[in-house]
Protein backbone atom coordinates (compact mmCIF):
# COMPACT_ATOMS: atom_id res chain seq x y z
CA UNK A 1 0.00 0.00 0.00
CA UNK A 2 1.38 3.46 -0.86
CA UNK A 3 -0.15 6.78 -0.68
CA UNK A 4 2.49 8.38 -3.10
CA UNK A 5 0.53 8.81 -5.69
CA UNK A 6 -2.04 10.58 -3.81
CA UNK A 7 -0.24 12.71 -1.58
CA UNK A 8 0.34 15.89 -3.72
CA UNK A 9 -3.72 15.99 -4.66
CA UNK A 10 -4.93 14.46 -1.32
CA UNK A 11 -5.77 18.24 0.27
CA UNK A 12 -7.75 19.62 -2.69
CA UNK A 13 -9.64 15.97 -2.95
CA UNK A 14 -10.72 16.00 0.40
CA UNK A 15 -11.86 19.46 0.09
CA UNK A 16 -14.50 18.83 -3.43
CA UNK A 17 -15.15 15.73 -2.04
CA UNK A 18 -15.80 15.88 2.19
CA UNK A 19 -16.08 20.11 2.98
CA UNK A 20 -14.75 20.53 5.84
CA UNK A 21 -15.99 17.46 7.31
CA UNK A 22 -12.94 15.34 7.91
CA UNK A 23 -11.24 18.31 9.64
CA UNK A 24 -14.37 18.87 11.87
CA UNK A 25 -14.24 15.13 12.91
CA UNK A 26 -10.29 15.16 13.37
CA UNK A 27 -10.42 18.32 15.85
CA UNK A 28 -13.88 18.00 17.64
CA UNK A 29 -11.70 16.68 20.53
CA UNK A 30 -8.89 18.66 20.31
CA UNK A 31 -9.39 20.60 23.62
CA UNK A 32 -8.50 17.18 25.99
CA UNK A 33 -5.14 17.20 23.75
CA UNK A 34 -3.83 20.69 25.95
CA UNK A 35 -2.61 19.07 28.96
CA UNK A 36 -0.58 16.50 26.97
CA UNK A 37 3.16 16.41 25.99
CA UNK A 38 4.19 13.65 23.74
CA UNK A 39 1.75 12.88 21.16
CA UNK A 40 2.38 9.82 18.44
CA UNK A 41 0.49 10.83 15.29
CA UNK A 42 0.07 7.37 13.09
CA UNK A 43 -0.55 8.13 9.62
CA UNK A 44 -1.05 11.73 9.96
CA UNK A 45 -1.09 12.10 6.26
CA UNK A 46 -0.91 16.28 4.90
CA UNK A 47 -0.73 17.36 8.52
CA UNK A 48 -4.04 19.33 8.93
CA UNK A 49 -4.58 17.80 12.68
CA UNK A 50 -1.03 18.00 13.22
CA UNK A 51 -1.15 22.02 12.71
CA UNK A 52 -3.90 22.37 14.71
CA UNK A 53 -2.34 20.19 17.78
CA UNK A 54 0.65 22.41 17.39
CA UNK A 55 -1.57 25.34 17.67
CA UNK A 56 -3.44 24.54 20.70
CA UNK A 57 -0.53 23.19 22.56
CA UNK A 58 2.63 24.71 23.11
CA UNK A 59 4.57 22.07 24.66
CA UNK A 60 3.97 19.05 23.14
CA UNK A 61 6.41 17.20 21.64
CA UNK A 62 5.27 14.97 18.59
CA UNK A 63 6.10 12.05 17.07
CA UNK A 64 4.53 11.17 13.47
CA UNK A 65 4.75 8.08 11.77
CA UNK A 66 4.05 8.35 8.47
CA UNK A 67 4.61 5.77 5.56
CA UNK A 68 4.84 8.39 2.78
CA UNK A 69 7.42 10.22 2.02
CA UNK A 70 5.30 12.64 -0.31
CA UNK A 71 2.68 13.14 2.61
CA UNK A 72 5.85 13.92 5.09
CA UNK A 73 6.45 16.91 2.42
CA UNK A 74 2.90 17.63 2.31
CA UNK A 75 2.82 17.89 5.98
CA UNK A 76 6.56 19.97 6.24
CA UNK A 77 4.89 22.27 3.91
CA UNK A 78 2.09 23.15 5.73
CA UNK A 79 4.41 23.95 9.25
CA UNK A 80 6.23 26.13 7.04
CA UNK A 81 3.61 27.98 5.64
CA UNK A 82 1.85 28.27 8.78
CA UNK A 83 5.31 29.26 10.04
CA UNK A 84 4.92 26.75 13.32
CA UNK A 85 7.93 25.48 15.81
CA UNK A 86 9.11 22.26 13.33
CA UNK A 87 11.63 21.87 16.15
CA UNK A 88 8.66 19.87 18.07
CA UNK A 89 7.91 17.34 15.67
CA UNK A 90 9.65 14.38 14.69
CA UNK A 91 8.66 12.17 11.25
CA UNK A 92 9.79 8.65 11.02
CA UNK A 93 8.84 7.82 7.20
CA UNK A 94 7.89 4.20 8.60
CA UNK A 95 5.32 1.20 7.96
CA UNK A 96 3.21 1.74 11.12
CA UNK A 97 3.14 -2.40 11.10
CA UNK A 98 6.42 -2.75 11.48
CA UNK A 99 7.37 -0.18 13.58
CA UNK A 100 8.56 0.07 17.30
CA UNK A 101 8.54 2.39 20.32
CA UNK A 102 9.69 2.66 24.16
CA UNK A 103 6.90 1.05 25.77
CA UNK A 104 4.60 3.81 27.94
CA UNK A 105 5.90 6.81 26.28
CA UNK A 106 2.80 8.41 24.81
CA UNK A 107 -0.11 10.23 26.70
CA UNK A 108 -2.19 11.03 23.48
CA UNK A 109 -2.04 8.41 20.23
CA UNK A 110 -4.02 9.80 16.98
CA UNK A 111 -4.97 8.09 14.45
CA UNK A 112 -7.50 9.85 11.90
CA UNK A 113 -8.93 8.41 9.18
CA UNK A 114 -5.99 5.67 9.00
CA UNK A 115 -7.29 2.50 10.95
CA UNK A 116 -9.87 2.27 8.08
CA UNK A 117 -6.79 1.21 5.76
CA UNK A 118 -6.48 -1.84 7.19
CA UNK A 119 -7.87 -5.49 7.67
CA UNK A 120 -9.06 -6.77 10.71
CA UNK A 121 -6.55 -9.12 10.98
CA UNK A 122 -3.84 -6.21 10.83
CA UNK A 123 -5.56 -4.07 13.06
CA UNK A 124 -5.77 -6.89 15.93
CA UNK A 125 -1.80 -6.73 15.61
CA UNK A 126 -1.56 -2.95 14.92
CA UNK A 127 -3.57 -1.68 17.72
CA UNK A 128 -1.92 -3.75 20.81
CA UNK A 129 1.40 -2.71 19.37
CA UNK A 130 0.43 0.98 19.64
CA UNK A 131 -1.14 0.63 22.87
CA UNK A 132 2.20 -1.02 24.13
CA UNK A 133 3.66 2.64 23.27
CA UNK A 134 1.26 4.54 25.36
CA UNK A 135 0.97 5.60 29.19
CA UNK A 136 -1.30 4.34 31.55
CA UNK A 137 -3.23 7.30 31.63
CA UNK A 138 -2.85 8.00 27.89
CA UNK A 139 -5.96 9.23 25.46
CA UNK A 140 -6.34 7.88 21.76
CA UNK A 141 -8.09 10.16 19.27
CA UNK A 142 -9.42 8.83 16.11
CA UNK A 143 -11.91 10.38 13.58
CA UNK A 144 -13.41 7.93 10.89
CA UNK A 145 -16.14 6.91 8.94
CA UNK A 146 -18.73 4.39 9.85
CA UNK A 147 -21.41 2.63 8.41
CA UNK A 148 -25.31 3.17 10.60
CA UNK A 149 -27.11 0.87 12.14
CA UNK A 150 -30.16 1.05 9.55
CA UNK A 151 -32.44 2.47 7.44
CA UNK A 152 -31.29 5.24 4.32
CA UNK A 153 -27.96 6.20 6.47
CA UNK A 154 -27.22 2.94 6.07
CA UNK A 155 -27.44 2.29 2.39
CA UNK A 156 -25.72 5.62 1.74
CA UNK A 157 -23.00 5.43 3.53
CA UNK A 158 -22.46 1.80 1.98
CA UNK A 159 -22.99 3.32 -1.29
CA UNK A 160 -20.20 6.60 -0.54
CA UNK A 161 -17.69 3.81 1.09
CA UNK A 162 -17.64 0.94 -1.82
CA UNK A 163 -16.60 3.78 -4.26
CA UNK A 164 -13.94 5.08 -1.87
CA UNK A 165 -12.66 1.55 -1.02
CA UNK A 166 -12.59 0.91 -4.95
CA UNK A 167 -10.69 4.06 -5.40
CA UNK A 168 -7.97 3.92 -3.11
CA UNK A 169 -7.46 0.24 -4.04
CA UNK A 170 -6.88 1.24 -7.44
CA UNK A 171 -4.75 4.56 -6.57
CA UNK A 172 -2.59 2.85 -3.46
CA UNK A 173 -3.52 -0.72 -3.76
CA UNK A 174 -4.78 -0.16 0.05
CA UNK A 175 -4.85 -3.31 2.22
CA UNK A 176 -8.58 -2.99 3.24
CA UNK A 177 -11.62 -4.02 1.58
CA UNK A 178 -14.07 -2.80 4.03
CA UNK A 179 -14.21 -1.02 7.15
CA UNK A 180 -13.56 -3.23 9.93
CA UNK A 181 -14.74 -1.20 13.89
CA UNK A 182 -11.71 -0.77 15.97
CA UNK A 183 -13.45 -0.73 18.82
CA UNK A 184 -13.11 -4.03 20.29
CA UNK A 185 -9.21 -3.80 19.63
CA UNK A 186 -8.73 -0.86 21.54
CA UNK A 187 -11.10 -2.47 24.65
CA UNK A 188 -8.62 -5.35 24.37
CA UNK A 189 -6.01 -2.80 24.61
CA UNK A 190 -7.17 -1.24 27.72
CA UNK A 191 -9.36 2.32 26.17
CA UNK A 192 -12.91 2.98 26.94
CA UNK A 193 -14.77 4.84 24.76
CA UNK A 194 -15.53 8.15 26.63
CA UNK A 195 -16.84 10.08 24.01
CA UNK A 196 -18.26 9.79 20.66
CA UNK A 197 -19.65 12.12 18.08
CA UNK A 198 -21.31 11.53 14.59
CA UNK A 199 -21.22 13.51 12.10
CA UNK A 200 -23.09 13.46 8.01
CA UNK A 201 -26.35 11.56 9.01
CA UNK A 202 -24.15 8.59 10.92
CA UNK A 203 -21.39 8.45 8.16
CA UNK A 204 -18.36 9.71 10.14
CA UNK A 205 -17.62 9.49 14.05
CA UNK A 206 -14.51 11.52 16.19
CA UNK A 207 -14.01 9.08 18.93
CA UNK A 208 -12.57 10.16 22.10
CA UNK A 209 -10.56 6.80 23.97
CA UNK A 210 -9.28 7.33 27.69
CA UNK A 211 -6.87 4.72 29.42
CA UNK A 212 -7.71 4.89 32.54
CA UNK A 213 -4.05 5.52 35.01
C1 LIG B 1 -6.50 7.94 4.33
S1 LIG B 1 -5.00 8.72 4.69
C2 LIG B 1 -5.40 9.68 6.12
C3 LIG B 1 -4.47 10.84 6.30
C4 LIG B 1 -4.79 11.77 7.47
N1 LIG B 1 -4.57 11.13 8.76
C5 LIG B 1 -6.17 12.34 7.41
O1 LIG B 1 -6.75 12.56 8.47
O2 LIG B 1 -6.65 12.64 6.30
C6 LIG B 1 -4.04 7.41 5.39
C7 LIG B 1 -2.64 7.85 5.72
O3 LIG B 1 -1.99 6.76 6.37
C8 LIG B 1 -0.71 6.55 5.77
N2 LIG B 1 -0.43 5.11 5.89
C9 LIG B 1 -1.07 4.09 5.26
N3 LIG B 1 -0.57 2.91 5.63
C10 LIG B 1 0.42 3.19 6.51
C11 LIG B 1 1.31 2.39 7.26
N4 LIG B 1 1.29 1.05 7.15
N5 LIG B 1 2.20 2.99 8.09
C12 LIG B 1 2.22 4.35 8.19
N6 LIG B 1 1.41 5.16 7.50
C13 LIG B 1 0.52 4.59 6.67
C14 LIG B 1 -0.86 7.00 4.34
O4 LIG B 1 0.37 7.30 3.73
C15 LIG B 1 -1.77 8.21 4.51
O5 LIG B 1 -1.04 9.37 4.79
Amino acid sequence: MSFDRLAAHYHWMEKIFAGGLMQRCRTTFLAHTKDRRHALLIGEGTGKFLVELLRVNPRIQITCVEQCAGMIQQAQQRLAREQLDVSRVSFQQMDALRWTSPPGKFDLVVTNFFLDCFRSEQLQKLIPQLAESATDDAIWLLADFRVPEAGWRRWRAGAILASLYLFFKLMTSLSASWLTPPDKFLANAGFKLSDRRLFNFGFAHADLWMREG
